[in-house]
């Protein structure tokens, strides 16, 4: 990633131009009469918003037929906007095709895996890969762009929508197309792709490139390597519209910021956004908090891997919800304090702007439950006064803009290839999950109060004293080698069961598990014992492990163990190991043991690596502590992780703002409330004394 260009607001209705943090929301005029623009603008005002999102889902407005366009009333929005100070993050409106389009081209809608159409009638039901749609849509981004170039309230683009979070993978014959083109490029002839999807298997040899599918509807398994490469490709695809949005745009408005808001989440999974943040010129996202016992940790772990992607740099939170969403099960309204407190703990970790879905709660559509920060009930609301507090907030904040994440000593490593291959089907288990065990190890670092820093597989580990690799299951040559200098310089890796087993084709390692980290950790496995639903196996320390247990034989003397199993098949034998290496070591979690379980045995890991908490004992695990800095000041962004005031004795360090919570305990900015954040301001390293 490339230094980050963040988009500059307009002048502070007190004149000033000095940086502050973005405030504001998708806005949608087009759904209202427009004298309630008027109001919505007055209202921005009083709530400390300056940045909106326009025209995200505005196609069929803009261009109501193919030839038909009706700019009239952007226009007037922008120039409304500008006039009351709000500056504009302008969509490409390309997030969802108009009737007209579908209707003229039904050949643009995207197949399922079964062969069916995805119908027009939601949103997103464009293929990635159709010639078509990219042709009109890239009409759409010239427009817009030639329109707005000079408009003083643009002051971003924001490209199409959430990119994937409906269509991201589309089985279509364009697809397929595409799908071979992609594998020509990566393999160059019909023998490499042959040799890397292992088509010996099951008489799946290929003679010709016509005869290459995306996985489609199949009698069993579909070629594990086929379904990874499609995931890849699929990835790619999108990342591909996204350029070719942005290389119009670039060439039209060369001073505009780019960005397009991606989704860094569980449910998301098929965007490689690690590799998609170098296109773009500020990283931004959305989230939304899907209520269970790691919710806020949950949180916490995305907004701290979008600093990873973002390279530490600042980014844009664009799009959170002020309360309930529309589309769980059951739709959670947020509690006093949680409007705050989730927004301030994406600003701890690196985020220069909270933006919610949307301004005005909708009256009609599929999203008229979402809330947003003028609800249903109007302004005489405890939504619409904790917005209005959450502005004022911001605005005290204007300190931390442009001050960017201060590494800490422990990071946890996350990677998409990972992520993929580990959860394919075939395996010696249906119930892991990657990103949970990742989230799992960052609640209990979270529970011991340990910073850590979640981070890409491309990130330079050198300075972090510990790394946590859960699952690390995709290790090609050139990252076990990476990873062996780490822990032979100095550092502390730490990684689990099932990692190391297969390289980048997904081809195992052979020799025995944990395949390419099998001498840096010192081990040998050689066969998968993983534990059925419900069932448990007892360790050393009174920990409990679940999910997996492998029968480990020690290899090297340096290798030691640090808890045995007790029960199960492997009674007696080691479960969790480390090697001791020239300066550093590298450690092995043999089964899955949770966050309350890794908690107990993370202090055997961080004490050689001498990583320690920063906060006072009486904060540990009840308070969150992130950091961001500038060349001369660090903000120590302290948030609390439960429903009960923590006092905060021992920081020290001016209170940049005492009560952000807006929780009901005591907020003197050295006590806590329930689900409070105090941030507070000290000079920085670089400051003399
Ligand atoms: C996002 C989307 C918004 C809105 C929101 C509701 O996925 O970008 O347009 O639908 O979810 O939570």
């Amino acid at each position: 990633m490339t230094r980050s260009t963040m988009p500059r607001l307009l002048p502070a209705p007190d004149g000033t131009s000095r940086p502050r943090l973005g405030y504001g929301a998708d806005y949608n005029p087009e759904q209202w009469p427009r004298e309630v623009w008027e109001e919505d603008v007055r209202l921005m005002r009083e709530a400390g918003v300056n940045i909106v999102s326009l025209a995200i889902f505005s196609w069929a407005r803009i261009q109501p037929s193919r030839d038909v366009w009706d700019f009239g009333w952007l226009d007037d929005a922008m120039d409304l906007l500008y006039a009351h100070g709000i500056a504009v993050d302008l969509a490409t409106a390309t997030a969802s095709p108009p009737p007209w389009l579908t209707t003229a081209h039904p050949e643009i809608l995207p197949v399922t895996a079964n062969g069916e159409t995805v119908w027009p009638g939601a949103r997103q039901h464009w293929r990635p890969t159709s010639p078509v749609f990219r042709e009109h849509a890239l009409k759409l981004v010239t427009a817009m762009a030639e329109r707005y170039a000079d408009h003083p309230a643009l002051v971003a683009w924001h490209i199409s929508n959430e990119l994937g979070c409906h269509n991201i993978y589309d089985y279509s014959d364009d697809a397929a197309a595409a799908f071979r083109d992609w594998l020509r490029a990566r393999y160059g002839s019909l023998d490499g792709l042959n040799h890397a999807w292992g088509t010996a298997f099951w008489a799946q040899r290929y003679s010709g490139w016509d005869q290459i599918l995306p996985p489609r509807l199949t009698t069993s398994y579909p070629n594990p390597t086929q379904q990874l490469d499609f995931k890849r490709f699929s990835s790619d695809a999108l990342k591909e519209h996204l350029r070719a949005e942005r290389d119009v745009l670039r060439r039209i408005t060369p001073d505009v910021p780019i960005t397009s808001n991606f989704l860094v989440t569980e449910g998301t999974g098929g965007m490689n956004y690690a590799d998609w943040a170098g296109e773009v010129d500020f990283v931004s996202i959305d989230h939304y908090v899907e209520p269970g016992p790691q919710d806020r940790d949950e949180l916490s772990f995305t907004a701290n891997l979008t600093g990873g992607i973002a390279g530490g740099l600042p980014w844009f939170l664009m799009e959170h919800s002020t309360s309930a969403v529309n589309w769980q099960p059951v739709n959670l309204a947020k509690r006093t304090g949680d409007l705050a407190r989730d927004s301030l703990l994406h600003v701890a970790h690196g985020a220069d702007a909270v933006c919610f879905f949307q301004w005005r709660q909708s009256a009609a559509g599929a999203e008229k439950y979402h809330s947003a920060m003028v609800p249903h009930a109007g302004t005489d609301s405890a939504v619409f006064r904790a917005v209005t507090g959450l502005g004022r907030t911001l605005a005290a904040l204007a300190p931390v803009a442009g001050a960017e994440r201060e590494p800490a000593a422990a990071a946890v490593l996350f990677d998409w290839d990972s992520w993929w291959t580990s959860e394919l089907d075939s395996h010696p288990t249906s119930l892991l999950r990657y990103r949970q065990e990742a989230l799992d190890w960052y609640t209990a670092l979270l529970d011991l109060g340990i910073r850590a820093d979640v981070v890409t597989p491309d990130t330079d580990l050198d300075g972090y004293r510990m790394v946590v690799a859960p699952i690390l299951h995709v290790v090609p040559q050139d990252l076990a080698k990476r990873l062996t200098r780490y822990a032979e310089a100095g550092g502390h890796l730490v990684t689990t069961y099932f990692s190391g087993v297969v390289d980048e084709n997904d081809h195992v390692w052979l020799g025995g598990y944990p395949g390419a980290l099998r001498d840096l950790l010192g081990i040998r496995i050689e066969e998968f014992a993983p534990l059925l639903a419900g069932a448990g196996v007892a360790l050393d320390g009174g920990l409990t492990g679940t999910l997996w247990s492998d029968g480990i034989t020690l290899t090297d003397p340096a290798a030691e163990v640090l808890a045995h199993y007790r029960s199960g098949d492997f009674a007696g034998l080691p479960a969790v190991t480390r090697r001791r290496t020239a300066a550093g070591s590298a450690s092995y979690v043999s089964t899955r043991l949770g966050p309350a379980g890794l908690a107990g045995l993370l202090p055997r890991l961080l004490e050689p690596a001498s990583v320690r908490s920063e906060l006072p004992e009486a904060a540990r695990g009840r308070v969150e502590l992130a950091v961001r800095r500038s060349a001369t000041d660090r903000y120590l962004f302290l948030v609390n992780r439960t429903d009960e005031p923590v006092p905060l004795a021992g920081l020290t360090g001016e209170v940049l703002t005492g009560d952000l919570g807006g929780g009901d305990g005591a907020a003197d900015g050295r006590t806590l409330p329930p689900r409070g954040v105090t941030v507070l301001h000290a000079p920085g390293a670089d400051t003399p004394a």
